[in-house]
């Protein structure tokens, strides 16, 4: 099959390099992808987000399957686009991508078939969110409704925080506000749990715990991800059924009395409170870096499955898994996640050796002139699975300190709370 793979990150790295094992794969195409992807793959130059070019590249090339990996195109209707012309992609269409597109969509959702969540308040002004907030408790979360890249939702400790997040979200930092998202604070951990559905057929597809700050113990700055792993340490039997049975289920029921079904993987990002599953937000695709975390784990062909799912065929895949541990750690450029620099150079990329259970997944990378250069803040992914997390973490870092580039940094406490 000839396969094209939308978005350019490490997930993508991850997706493309999985499928490329698969024996049913021709040949890949990456849009745009990045040097990692060029060793397995053809990158293509095209705006993700211009559908016609994308699609006449498709018709020219007789790609047989399209696999979207973020979010922005799901939300705004790359598979519906594609579908009209017959495409077989893989990815949810456009209403249910609202379930990340929205979080007003989705706590409505949740109001509706009774999915545990934060409680919560929908204000459409300044002046009735202000007014909310004299009789708050504290600390709550104040979040804007549009698409922010894991940015636009703060944590607030006071009066006086929330009142500046209400100002800063309707005068626009992140996009024009209709409204905003006044939530309780949950207390609890949080945790990644992934299932891919074809519409009808849903399972499981793994745990991870990501560390979204930039800084050792969990501190400072929110990021997209600076290292995961799976499974996650809180996952149990009892917890797996109420998270379907509670969230999943109802969330799959909801769309379904919208007159529409989910094709694709479904990201819940969840915060457990003594084993009870809350749900905080959905994303409607893999994770990153949990999607780089998950795959090296999957023993199954992933396209077979991806296949299957697009021909509604996924109850005739069982998912196979291995018992390893696995743990990412990300390597970012200097400055991130605010200013970094663009276009350094990373010395001895080439040279990596690696095996079965070690992997490097580029993010903002690109080639040029056979060399390889940082263009993104987060820049690596490098994964090892391992018998125990412990071992993982320490393989992770001996690759690390075979790398010759001083323009990176990485937390080195990835996974702390299952290693201590
Ligand atoms: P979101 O973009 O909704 O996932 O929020 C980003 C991060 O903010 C989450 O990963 C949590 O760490 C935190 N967060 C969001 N909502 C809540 C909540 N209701 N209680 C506690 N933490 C939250
Ligand atoms: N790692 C968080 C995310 O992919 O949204």
């Amino acid at each position: 099959m000839k396969i094209a793979i939308i978005g350019s990150g490490g997930r993508e790295h991850a997706l493309a390099s999985t499928i490329s094992k698969s024996s049913k794969m021709k040949e890949i195409f990456c849009i745009p992808g990045n040097a990692g992807t060029s060793k397995i793959a053809t990158n293509v130059q095209l705006d993700i987000n211009e559908f016609d070019e994308i699609h006449k590249f498709i018709n020219d090339n007789s790609i047989d399957l399209v696999v979207i990996g973020p979010e922005q195109p799901l939300v705004n209707g790359i598979v519906d686009y594609l579908e009209k012309f017959n495409i077989k992609v893989f990815g949810p269409n456009k209403i249910a991508s609202q379930l990340e597109g929205s979080k007003i969509f989705t706590k409505k959702l949740c109001q509706e078939y009774n999915i545990p969540t934060a409680n919560f308040g929908i204000f459409e002004n300044r002046i009735d969110a202000k007014k909310f907030l004299e009789n708050s408790n504290y600390p709550n979360v104040i979040k804007a409704d549009n698409l922010a890249a894991g940015k636009g939702v703060y944590i607030c400790n006071s009066k006086k925080e929330s009142l500046m997040a209400v100002d800063e979200i309707f005068d626009g930092k992140f996009g024009e506000a209709k409204n905003v998202l006044i939530e309780e604070f949950l207390e609890g951990e949080e945790m990644s749990y992934f299932i891919i559905s074809d519409g009808t057929t849903i399972k499981s597809f793994e745990t991870a715990q990501d560390h979204k700050r930039v800084l050792e113990g969990d501190n400072g700055k929110n990021t997209g991800g600076m290292g995961a792993y799976s499974p996650s340490r809180l996952i149990n039997n009892e917890l797996e059924d109420k998270i379907l049975s509670k969230i999943i289920k109802p969330t799959l029921k909801g769309l379904k009395n919208l007159g529409t079904e989910y094709k694709g993987f479904l990201y819940a990002g969840l915060m457990i409170v003594e084993n009870e599953p809350y749900l905080i937000e959905y994303n409607v695709r893999m994770g990153d870096p949990e999607c780089q975390t998950i795959l090296p784990k999957l023993k199954t062909d992933l396209l077979e499955i991806i296949e299957a799912c697009c021909d509604k065929k996924l109850a005739d895949i069982n998912i196979e898994w291995t018992n390893k541990k696995s743990l990412c750690v990300v390597l970012c450029s200097k400055g991130y996640p605010d200013t970094y620099q663009k276009n350094i150079l990373i010395n001895n990329l080439k040279n990596f050796n690696l095996d079965e259970n070690n992997f490097i997944f580029h993010a903002g990378t690109k080639k040029e002139n056979d060399e390889i250069y940082a263009i993104g803040g987060r820049v690596l992914n490098f994964i090892s699975l391992s018998d125990n997390f412990l071992q993982a973490r320490d393989e992770v870092h001996q690759s690390l300190k075979k790398l010759d580039w001083n323009g990176g940094f990485y937390r080195r406490d990835i996974g702390f709370k299952v290693i201590n």
